[in-house]
């Protein structure tokens, strides 16, 4: 049997840097996110997938103060966050990009992540009118370090380009270097590879890794491209009508039977299983259950025990 290392599917030990308990919204009669529970550790990354309308951009807007939760609660560094207002929940550490692009258009690359910095920005109002000493030392500084986000994402040759003149791929990359520029514990992405061509997505791939090595945050990814989904989460939460069916490992979810239903269908488990997983081996090439070291498939093939 190829010799793998299993990748780690236990809850965390240290405070989580998110915790969901029993979340839940109810919009009129349709409860668009039921009993919804997650736990992400620092510098995890975890993805959240279903099909069309499953209730996953509902889970980003209740994690980030858009909408309030009808029941429930959830924790950002052990902080309850129920209730909190948008910006509150950003200052506590959390950063997110949006499926619809929302970028300031008319604005060049680097004031979209300058923007984003602004709020860390120490000079006075009056040191901004005077343009003090104070002020042009800590717009130099803002500037380098939006070039610096800027490179991460591959556009600091972009920085001076309108954004709504960028390819949709790089206005994408765009909002993840804006997102950045908040000093995020917590970053989640919205369909990042959306509209990409598969080059973009290697790249998003290679963004992504090198985010998490470089700041040491966690991320959170929808997305429904599963070639990215299964390179790059070592844990993988599966919802389909506001309810979590799945958790587990990259195989174990391409293995759920109850996924594949659901939302992979047998040709795209086929093509899933034929892809590599974030230590780099095929997923489908071993027997699941022996190579994670994880308890044998539930009868029912769902899996939603704790993250
Ligand atoms: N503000 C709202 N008012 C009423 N219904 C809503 C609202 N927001 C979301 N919904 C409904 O909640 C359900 C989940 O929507 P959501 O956008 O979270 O799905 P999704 O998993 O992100 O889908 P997709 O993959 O298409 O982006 C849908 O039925 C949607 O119509
Ligand atoms: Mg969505």
């Amino acid at each position: 049997m190829t010799e793998k290392k299993a990748v780690s599917a236990e809850v965390p030990k240290e405070t989580p840097v998110l915790k969901a308990v029993h979340l839940g919204i109810s919009f009129g009669g349709l409860k668009a996110v039921d009993d919804f529970n997650m736990e992400i550790g620092r510098s995890e990354l975890v993805g959240l997938i279903g099909p069309n309308g499953a209730g996953k951009t509902t889970v980003f807007n209740l994690l980030t103060g858009v909408y309030k939760p009808t029941e429930g609660a959830f924790y950002l560094n052990g902080k309850k966050m129920n209730g909190r207002k948008t910006y509150q929940v950003v200052d506590e550490g959390i950063a997110r990009t949006f499926q619809n692009i929302r970028l300031f258009k008319k604005m060049t690359v680097l004031e979209n992540v300058k923007v984003a910095m602004n709020k860390d920005m120490q000079y006075s109002p009056l040191a901004s009118i005077f343009r003090t000493n104070s002020y042009w030392r800590e717009e130099h500084d803002t500037d380098e370090r939006a070039m610096e986000l800027l490179d991460i994402v591959g556009l600091s040759d972009k920085k001076d380009a309108m954004a709504m003149n960028l390819p949709y791929g790089q206005q994408r990359k765009l909002e993840i270097a804006r997102a950045l520029g908040t000093n995020m514990k917590l970053l989640l992405l919205d369909e990042p590879a959306a509209g990409m061509n598969p080059v973009e997505t290697d790249e998003l791939l290679d963004i992504i890794n090198n985010i998490r090595k470089t700041f040491g945050i966690s991320v959170l990814l929808i997305e429904h491209d599963m070639s990215l989904v299964m390179r790059v989460c070592e844990r993988i939460q599966v919802i389909d009508y506001g309810v979590t069916i799945a958790k587990g490992t990259p195989e174990e979810i391409a293995h759920n039977p109850r996924v594949i239903e659901a939302y992979l269908g047998k040709q795209a488990e086929k093509e899933v299983l034929n892809m590599k997983d974030a230590s780099g081996h095929v997923i489908g090439e071993a027997d699941s259950a022996a190579a994670s070291g994880s308890e044998p498939a539930k009868e029912n093939g769902a899996d939603t025990s704790d993250l």
